[in-house]
């Protein structure tokens, strides 16, 4: 089988649009992508407001299956893995965003502070060596502001626990020095794990494309923002102490607060700029390279018409990604965009156009070389999964409109 179909291979600026498209219906699902080029030339890194790849501009198309690692872990569902990795690259995506934390959950990676189950590292091990087996980039993600799979709640739990937290609030783990610290050991121990089938250190495989330091951060507590900012600074210059090699993310949503009072009306409500977290402020921090958004526009603004919903979408996307080319000067990565199957006169078509609009306004930034460097869909499953749906998940190959819409999508990318 061809060894060079690598996603930003030599082949796709050859084939153009419409011939990418049929190539990747046409392409068989086991194609097996390796790279003969030293690892260090495989690093995603940053130029000014791009992303970078093997020296040219690199455009994301890429998702979300929060569930790899959790799949991974025992064998009945470890195929899972595979297949949606696979089915990943048919589709001509480069990036998969996925959970590398499960703190005190059901098959826990963290049994208790700094103590870890060897059993689920493998899992995640599992799911590194594969996606570099797919040629798909991962956004692994190091803990939750939400309490699925432990989250900072899971952390606050254990101090008090143990007689050594200060305060029962679930945001002290932003502020409490030993929980702080625990993060610390938690970030330590991911980012020098060998993996057990490659040899390779997370720090220095590039099959990883970027860290993302929590997914969703908010402090509810201090909306002056300061606790948070304080926090991000910390754990980024912690991880940069590491690794030097990969990029790294906050995981914010995209709120404004109240670094910049200019912006706040292009927040979806009054209550975005009170969760103590703030996208300017936040993704502004130096060891922070790109910014991240996310896009939930039918949970932030209630009792609209769907095209009101697609203007607030790409107004969002506008402003976050001349924030980013501006201000900030960084890429900025759309890494959660969705639209849930269970909104009141729901139809897959509007699902359709949600997904079409944000393409369009990546697709439009990409072209001009400017900041918008991608997105990532919330998120794919495999067949024989409901109970990982959370009402946004999709089977895309079961969807073939949508499934058109996605690679499409990709072989634009590819071709910019
Ligand atoms: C944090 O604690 C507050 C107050 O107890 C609670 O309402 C909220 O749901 C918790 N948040 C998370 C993400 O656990
Ligand atoms: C961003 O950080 C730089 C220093 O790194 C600072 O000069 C600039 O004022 C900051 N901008 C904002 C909007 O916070």
């Amino acid at each position: 089988m061809e060894r060079t179909l690598k996603g930003n291979g030599p082949l796709y600026p050859v084939l153009g649009l419409a011939s990418c498209v049929t190539f990747l219906y046409m392409s068989f699902g086991d194609l097996i992508y390796y790279s003969q080029e030293p690892a260090q030339n495989n690093f995603v890194s940053k130029s000014g407001t791009q992303l970078m790849l093997r020296g040219k501009a690199f455009y994301v198309n890429g998702w979300n299956s929060y569930w790899l690692m959790d799949q991974a872990v025992e064998d009945y569902s470890r195929p899972r893995v595979r297949a949606m990795l696979q089915s990943g690259a048919k589709m001509g995506l480069t990036v998969c965003r996925t959970w590398a934390f499960n703190d005190g959950a059901y098959n826990a990676l963290q049994i208790s502070p700094g103590q870890f189950d060897e059993r689920v590292f493998k899992g995640l091990d599992y799911v590194i060596a594969e996606a570099r087996q797919h040629g798909i980039k991962l956004i692994l993600s190091l803990v939750n502001n939400l309490q699925p799979f432990g989250g900072k709640t899971q952390y606050v739990t254990w101090a008090s626990e143990q007689g050594y937290g200060l305060s029962s609030s679930n945001d002290s783990f932003f502020y409490d020095p030993s929980i702080r610290n625990n993060f610390k050991t938690y970030i330590m121990t991911m980012l020098t794990r060998k993996n057990t089938i490659t040899g390779i250190e997370y720090r220095d495989d590039p099959t990883i494309f970027a860290w993302e330091l929590m997914n969703e951060p908010h402090c509810m507590t201090d909306p002056s923002g300061n606790i948070l900012q304080h926090w991000i600074a910390e754990m980024a210059s912690f991880v940069k102490s590491i690794d030097k090699n990969h990029l790294l993310t906050v995981g914010l949503e995209g709120f404004y607060g109240p670094s910049n009072p200019e912006k706040l009306s292009a927040n979806p409500g009054d209550w975005a700029s009170s969760l103590g977290s703030d996208f300017i402020r936040n993704s502004n921090i130096s060891n922070i390279d790109f910014a991240s958004v996310h896009i939930y526009v039918d949970q932030w603004i209630l009792d609209q018409e769907l095209e009101e919903k697609l203007k607030f979408v790409r107004k969002w996307m506008h402003s976050h990604i001349d924030d980013s080319g501006k201000i900030l000067k960084k890429p900025v990565l759309f890494t959660e965009f969705g639209l849930s199957n269970k909104n009141k006169d729901f139809d897959p078509s509007h699902r359709d156009r949600f997904y079409k609009t944000v393409f369009d306004v990546i697709y439009e930034s990409a072209k001009k070389n400017g900041a918008g460097a991608g997105g990532l869909a919330w998120q794919f499953m495999v067949e024989g999964m409901e109970e990982y749906s959370d009402d946004y998940g999709i089977v895309p190959w079961e969807i073939p409109s949508l499934y058109k819409l996605i690679t499409e999508q990709s072989c634009k990318l590819k071709v910019v």
